[in-house]
């Protein structure tokens, strides 16, 4: 059987480009938020972020650039109904946001991604910073995107404070911040948690489905999508990212396979 995913160890800019239009019903970006200039609470320490080199910004004007270059090379991959989705805090998601205006994309919804147990603001001048932003659009307004409305629904989101059960899932979600226990193979800075890539896929795409992620740091959207039975794309330009992505799918895999055997 041939394997549910791939992964490229390379600069997205370049694989976007040589991938097969029209290949993709979903796509989850993550991209740098580029805000390893400042400073954050950690462990009731003042410490300087600095998330990796990829996260710095270069100014207002090249870093919307940027962001306008891999949105373009997304929509050419994205089936005609296909969707995006794009996360970010204020220092990206009006840059991606813009973008995806000139780039014809038809947004469908913004999603506020509460964190429940967000770090608390050390300097006491500012509201403490405690949501990131998921715009999610599809291809073009005239497309039909797909939307599992039931799941969103009826789902169990027993751990989320703001979902009732058996009403309409809205737009602000209740999830904490990424566990230990989804760190075992190693740690990646700004992981997400996979309660929130469940969530979008299950929201988003069907089984068999493909989802890619051009930057997909420590492959959560693989693994969900493993899960979920799925077919995954990932893209990392750092080898050992590349390589906790393919430990943490393959366990995925490995734990579907153990499961099977147990009820066959
Ligand atoms: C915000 S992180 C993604 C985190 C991921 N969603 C997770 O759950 O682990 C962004 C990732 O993009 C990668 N990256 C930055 N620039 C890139 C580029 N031009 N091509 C491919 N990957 C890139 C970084 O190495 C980093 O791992």
């Amino acid at each position: 059987m041939p394997k549910p995913y791939t992964l490229y160890n390379d600069d997205c800019f370049k694989v976007l480009s040589d991938l097969p239009e029209e290949s993709f019903d979903m796509i989850f970006a993550d991209p740098p938020y580029m805000l390893s200039t400042g400073t954050s609470c950690f462990n009731g320490k003042l410490i300087k972020i600095n998330k990796g080199k990829w996260d710095k910004s270069n100014g207002i004007e090249r870093d919307f650039e940027f962001h306008k270059q891999w949105l373009t090379l997304c929509k050419r991959l994205l089936k005609p109904n296909g969707t995006i989705w794009v996360s970010g805090t204020y220092h990206s998601i009006l840059s991606c946001g813009y973008a995806m205006l000139l780039l014809d994309y038809h947004i469908l919804n913004d999603i506020a991604w509460f964190k429940p147990n967000a770090s608390p603001n050390l300097s006491c001048k500012y509201f403490t910073a405690s949501h990131e932003n998921l715009l999610w659009a599809r291809k073009s307004k005239k497309a039909k995107h797909y939307f599992n409305y039931d799941a969103m629904k009826n789902g169990d989101f027993s751990k989320d404070m703001i979902k009732k059960p058996g009403l309409q899932m809205r737009t602000v979600w209740s999830i904490f911040t990424t566990p230990p226990a989804e760190k075992t193979f190693g740690k990646h800075p700004t992981q997400k948690p996979m309660a929130l890539l469940e969530r979008i896929i299950t929201a988003s795409t069907k089984e068999e489905d493909m989802i890619l992620d051009p930057f997909m740091g420590s492959g959560t959207t693989g693994v969900a999508a493993i899960k979920l039975n799925r077919q995954f794309v990932g893209i990392d330009l750092n080898p050992e990212y590349v390589d906790l992505s393919r430990k943490r799918i393959e366990d995925a895999i490995e734990d579907k396979k153990h499961k099977k055997d147990l009820f066959d």
